[in-house]
């Protein structure tokens, strides 16, 4: 028998908490969630309201710097950001080194984690600058690594960023735009894009900011640091979750299977789960799945199109909404479930679809290690574990085994 006691010290108290379900790993003033009432809060101010009224780039200075800019400092920092959309010319090298059927985010993962091999001139953490420069760099180039990881999958050329456009119309033209041909981003399309931009900026510890943090406690470099937390996105259960969302209301295909899905998700010994449903802090309406829900709306039309996916999923949230599983689960849209009908209506594959997320979360995760490392008492992440293996034996030598 093991004595924990003996194991863990006599002192202080240890707690055993699988899947850190009520366990702080860190202070942090930058977002707040209530998940019984559905509220989502960056920096105070209603996610809803900075979707309604705010932009990309003025979220992302907020979550930076801890206060919305006057416009003389939102174009200040949309200019810093402009200056940094390139990427290193042999960087396109090192894409065509992947197969053209590869993951986006397999691609991704490579790719800026490859980005510390570039600008190896902003990686010294204990300086102030080269954390603002990396920062800045990185909310800069994704979405021009987001676009060329889809040209490549498609096999059209890369397009180098106009820096004349705003940050979503920039990466618009360089997933849709061709060489040589004219681009006219719809600025519906560019609203909604933003949008789906500022709704995934930060979602205060979720796995793969923790996955950041952790990753950067140990003094590991910026860019290490957000490819590693690309790499947790990429689940399922997590980023992984709008592709799969998507994928399962198309298999679902028509309203009238609805009730063998929610079936099957209610049956413990099947493995399906309504994937876009759920949260582990909200049990409540995601207020971010709100937001999504109404932007379908507008892409739909202002583009003029349908798709019936939409009416699916509708259904389906009503079903599951009146359902007593999903009632006493308290289990609701999260902020997949919708997002990936509007990506697919502007055009984007599903395999996109997270590396879109990603985009968009590396402020949160930038502002987020920029959170830890100004704080004075940060420490490296070193979780313990309630060990269950053998007590102390002797070794006994392989003739005797
Ligand atoms: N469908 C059916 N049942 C579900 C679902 C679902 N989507 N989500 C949770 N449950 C059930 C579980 O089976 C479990 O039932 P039990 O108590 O009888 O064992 C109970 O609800 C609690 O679920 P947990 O998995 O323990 O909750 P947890 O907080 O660990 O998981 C998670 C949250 C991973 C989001 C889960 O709800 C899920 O898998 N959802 C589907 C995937 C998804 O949409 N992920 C995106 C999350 S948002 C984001 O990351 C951006």
């Amino acid at each position: 028998v093991l004595d924990i006691r003996k194991l863990y010290g006599q002192t202080g108290m240890f707690t055993y908490d699988p899947g850190f379900t009520s366990t702080a790993s860190c202070e942090s003033s930058l977002t707040y969630i209530d998940g019984e009432e559905g509220i989502l809060l960056h920096r105070g101010y209603p996610i809803g309201q900075l979707a309604e009224h705010s932009s990309f780039m003025e979220v992302s200075y907020l979550m930076l710097n801890g206060e919305l800019p006057n416009s003389q400092e939102l174009d200040e920092f949309s200019r810093t950001i402009t200056r940094h959309t390139m990427l290193h010319e042999q960087l396109a090298t090192f894409y065509r080194g992947f197969r053209r059927d590869a993951h986006p985010m397999a691609i991704m993962c490579g790719v800026v984690g490859a980005l510390s091999a570039f600008y190896h001139d902003s990686t010294d953490i204990s300086d102030p600058h080269h954390r603002k420069v990396s920062s800045h760099r990185l909310i800069a180039k994704m979405p021009t690594i987001a676009a060329m990881a889809y040209k490549y999958s498609v096999g059209q050329p890369f397009l180098y960023p106009d820096n004349s456009l705003s940050y979503t119309a920039n990466f618009l033209r360089m997933t849709f735009g061709v060489p040589a041909e004219p681009y006219e981003v719809h600025p519906a399309v560019e609203r909604a894009m933003d949008r789906i931009f500022i709704l995934h900026a930060d979602h205060e510890q979720n796995a793969s900011t923790s996955t950041v943090r952790l990753a950067g406690s140990s003094g590991a470099n910026p860019f290490a640091c957000i490819a590693a937390g690309i790499a947790c996105l990429w689940g399922p259960a997590h980023g992984g979750a709008n592709e799969a969302a998507l994928n399962m209301l198309r298999e679902i295909g028509t309203p009238d299977r609805i009730k063998h899905y929610i079936e099957r998700a209610k049956d413990k010994n099947d493995p399906f789960r309504l994937m876009g449903f759920g949260h582990r802090v909200y049990k409540n309406y995601d207020p971010r799945a709100t937001v999504m829900q109404k932007t379908v709306r507008e892409v739909f039309e202002a583009l003029k199109v349908t798709d019936p996916v939409f009416e699916t999923a509708l259904q389906l949230e009503e079903i599951a909404l009146n359902d007593d599983y999903f009632h006493e689960k308290k289990l609701f849209p999260n902020v997949d479930f919708y997002s990936g009908i509007i990506l697919s209506a502007m055009g984007f594959p599903t395999t996109m679809f997270t590396a879109l997320f990603a985009l968009a979360r590396t402020v949160g995760w930038v502002a987020q290690w920029n959170e830890m490392i100004s704080d004075p008492g940060q420490k490296i992440g070193r979780p313990r574990q309630l060990y269950t293996g053998p007590t102390e034996r002797d070794y006994i030598p392989i003739e005797k085994r």
